[in-house]
């Protein structure tokens, strides 16, 4: 008998992007699952129960197994750095991780960065071979250079809005980012076949959009 499996879904921007593929993928994934304030949500139809996580926060279900599956974006893989098994890039939520500062912005002697993402920026700008001081923030990151606090941030952007409206400019961009489905490793091994079923729904689709 399947088993069932056990998703990490991101709340937020993502989970409508995700549940749309899983819908196109003929799996009855329902459209309002973040319409209550339930966070275990379970989808029988489609074999699955889904955990509604903070997008951050996904990686870590899955390493430790509590989820067997978790979509969750390269941005947060890249920083989050967890032991899990990426399968898929669901080529959903397509965005860049860029630098971002005022458009009058030289090189000092004091750079400052305000980031969410201080793993992924220090990282950078190590291997950059520039010394700047990283600071942690956990949202509106791009106020920082507007009053002051740092120099540059190191942010997601989408549409660019964001930084139009601020007065800000991409300096530079780092990578791109899209969503991924990830597995714990154990599970991958224990429910294959359910996985493997549901990658195997699931590319087509990928690749249909990505045309
Ligand atoms: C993200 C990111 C940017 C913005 C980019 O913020 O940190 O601020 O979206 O999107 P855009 O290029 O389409 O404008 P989020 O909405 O996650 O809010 P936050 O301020 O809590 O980081």
């Amino acid at each position: 008998m399947a088993q069932v499996l056990k998703v990490a879904m991101p709340k937020g921007r993502i989970y409508d992007k995700a549940a749309a593929l899983f819908r196109a993928a003929g799996l009855p994934v329902p459209e309002d699952a973040e319409a209550t304030r339930k966070l275990v949500i379970p989808v029988p139809e489609a074999g699955m129960e889904f955990i509604l996580a903070k997008p951050v926060d996904v990686p870590t279900y899955v390493e430790y197994g509590v989820t067997d599956i978790g979509i969750v974006g390269k941005d947060v893989l890249l920083e989050e750095d967890r032991d899990v098994y990426e399968l898929l890039d669901l080529g959903i939520a397509r965005c860049r991780m860029s630098i971002i500062g005022l458009p009058d912005w030289k090189p000092g002697i004091q750079q400052r960065v305000a980031t969410k993402y201080p793993n992924v920026a220090s990282r950078y700008f190590r291997e950059q071979g520039q010394q700047v001081e990283v600071i942690k923030l956990n949202g509106s990151i791009e106020l920082a250079p507007l009053i002051g606090l740092a120099d540059r941030i190191v942010d997601m952007v989408e549409t660019g809005q964001t930084l139009r409206e601020n007065g800000l400019v991409e300096l530079q961009s780092i990578f791109g980012i899209t969503s991924r489905l990830v597995a714990n490793r154990v599970s991958y091994r224990m429910k294959n076949a359910e996985i493997q079923q549901l990658c195997d729904r699931l590319e087509p689709v990928i690749r249909a959009a990505q045309r």
